[in-house]
């Protein structure tokens, strides 16, 4: 099985500048390509001023240099608990650990929280460092416009290309995160996972004439106008001109690029429905602010429930060989932070719960529809581990690595007697005029599902005894050689109703059929007219009533019509 990983990088066709820049000879920070690159960010960017950078975390670096430098009397600075370390540290080396205050996170954005309310309760005579988690922006103009007396700085490391702005505010049309007046600076990172990199790399933005001013020179050894001497305390974070030039033939290319993303994150969310993840609420996405659009950089998902610990999570989908990376961890969880005074009180919780739950999954811009629905089908099945749930596919069992499998026909028996004599069972009446035998012939899928008695050893569910015990439902997909149609049927345990397993044994079985047919077939399945429970189940799970025979719906999920989204 190939390992997915969480990111490769598309830098191939994007090399001929940058030999360009190596024949030249030009290949420190003097040459075309910074030229060149930074004019293309400024005009794509609609920003007035941008000095490429070394990296993400010295151009972060440099929004706490400007920030003391045009307001020195701030003394306080909020930042969000959960964000990458980067964001903290570059704060770090401009304030000490007592004038970093930690703001409560939002379960819904996992961004900082923006509520009106707790935005008044923050002190005045302070700065904010805003961070768009995964890519979700946060709507800067509108924190501005709640707290003018507050001056933000944005590290847009991870929203790169998101927009904010709200339409109602004449004088607010959408705009870049990072760019917008209402900030006082911000930074992006060019790091070789994110939407446009150059290996490593960064950039710094500002529309301020006299903080690009002061930036441009500690940036780059603080040079004065005459050689070798100095005014001021000053770094080197310049970018190469070989960068740069990774840089512009990339910006040459955006809308291929973004184009890209876009259709690994539509696809993404189109997997997700097909599963019934979404609707069913097992798994969340970020909400995103008002009056923001996000950006493509990490395609990350919520398991809502998520009882795993980050390793345990972790550990699960490397099993099944993809790659993915937890969100990141509240502020307490590193060392060297642990000490911080914060405003959050019980609202650590939210934080925990965030890195706990949410998983950033493979996003490289050139990942194939087969890879990712891999990825999806892991999560699919890591919500099934999560729910206990283990699945028996019957007729695995004389295909089972050669060797027939011990345990499923006597089961199989076992579990047909049950649903015999289930007397609240009027509506499943399959095996009512079959024998097991004779059913199995026709069937494309028979799958047994039973509530794992030990959560760790789901993914190995030979254990009959488990599966009656604990018996959950049963489903197939039988083809019937006169109508030349698959008819789907299902069966949940008495004791197991009401728990929501309906939704998820459908889906899973469904979903089993059409990867096994390539997406050929529709589904049918017959229910009686007076059971609306049955019918809002299969209604909500794209099946529609194609016909009616005397008491009975034919109804139909089109399988191409689940696949449409993604093809
Ligand atoms: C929010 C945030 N800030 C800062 C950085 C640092 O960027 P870099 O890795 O380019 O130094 C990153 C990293 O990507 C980041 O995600």
């Amino acid at each position: 099985m190939e390992r997915i990983n969480i990111y490769n990088p598309n830098i191939a066709p994007y090399a001929k500048s940058a030999i360009d820049a190596i024949e030249s000879g030009w290949i420190s920070n003097h040459g075309k390509y910074i030229g060149l690159a930074t004019e293309k960010l400024k005009e794509i960017m609609k920003c007035k001023h941008v000095i490429l950078m070394a990296n993400g975390t010295c151009a972060t670096h440099c929004l706490f240099l400007a920030l003391k430098h045009a307001h020195p009397t701030i003394t306080k600075i909020y930042v969000p608990n959960n964000a990458y370390v980067a964001a903290w540290n570059a704060a770090l080396m401009e304030y000490s650990e007592c004038q970093l205050s930690v703001m409560r996170m939002d379960a819904s954005t996992w961004n900082i929280c923006t509520d009106e309310e707790y935005i008044a309760t923050l002190d005045p005579n302070a700065a904010m460092l805003v961070v768009h988690n995964v890519g979700n922006v946060v709507n800067v103009p509108r924190l501005k416009r709640l707290r003018p007396d507050m001056v933000f700085v944005e590290d847009n490391c991870e929203g790169f290309l998101g927009k904010y702005g709200e339409q109602e505010h004449d004088d607010d049309q959408p705009q870049y995160s990072g760019t917008s007046d209402a900030t006082l600076c911000s930074s992006v990172s060019f790091y070789g996972n994110k939407i446009i990199t150059t290996g490593e790399g960064g950039a710094f933005f500002t529309n301020d004439d006299a903080i690009y001013e002061h930036i441009s020179r500690v940036y780059s050894q603080g040079m004065s106008a005459k050689r070798y001497v100095h005014e001021v305390h000053a770094y080197n974070y310049r970018m190469t001109n070989v960068q740069a030039a990774f840089l512009y033939d990339q910006l040459c290319d955006l809308d291929a690029i973004i184009a890209q993303k876009t259709r690994v994150f539509d696809t993404y969310v189109a997997l997700l429905n097909e599963h019934d993840l979404l609707r069913s609420g097992r798994v969340r996405l970020y909400e995103k602010e008002a009056g923001t659009q996000s950006t493509h950089w990490i395609f990350a998902l919520r398991i809502v429930g998520n009882t795993k610990t980050v390793d345990e999570t972790a550990a699960f989908f490397d099993a099944n060989g993809i790659d993915v990376r937890p969100f990141f961890y509240p502020i307490h969880a590193h060392a060297h932070l642990s000490g911080l005074t914060c405003v959050i009180g019980d609202d650590d919780a939210v934080s925990v719960r965030l890195n706990q739950e949410i998983i950033m999954v493979p996003s490289s811009p050139d990942m194939t529809l087969d890879e990712q629905r891999r990825v999806i089908d892991t999560v699919h099945k890591f919500v099934m581990h999560l729910n206990g749930v283990n699945v028996q596919t019957i007729q695995d069992q004389d295909h089972h690595n050669g060797m027939p499998m011990p345990m499923p026909m006597p089961m199989l028996h076992q579990i047909v007697n049950i649903i015999k004599h289930d007397t609240d069972n009027l509506s499943f009446r399959y095996f009512n005029n079959r024998t097991i035998e004779t059913a199995l012939q026709t069937h494309a899928i028979t799958n047994v599902y039973y509530v794992a008695d030990d959560a760790n050893d789901a993914n190995d569910a030979n254990d009959a005894n488990d599966a009656i015990t604990d018996f959950i439902g049963y489903a197939h997909i039988d083809f019937d050689a006169v109508s030349n149609r698959h008819w789907f049927g299902i069966y949940i345990c008495k004791s197991q109703r009401g728990k929501k397993y309906g939704a998820l044994v459908l889906n899973d079985t469904i979903h089993q059929f059409c990867i096994q047919t390539k997406y050929q077939y529709d589904v049918y399945l017959s229910v009686d007219c007076t059971n609306m429970h049955a019918l809002h189940l299969y209604e909500i799970n794209k099946f529609e009533i194609v016909e009616t025979r005397d008491t009975v719906y034919v109804m139909r999920r089109k399988c191409n019509a689940v696949s449409d989204g993604v093809m």
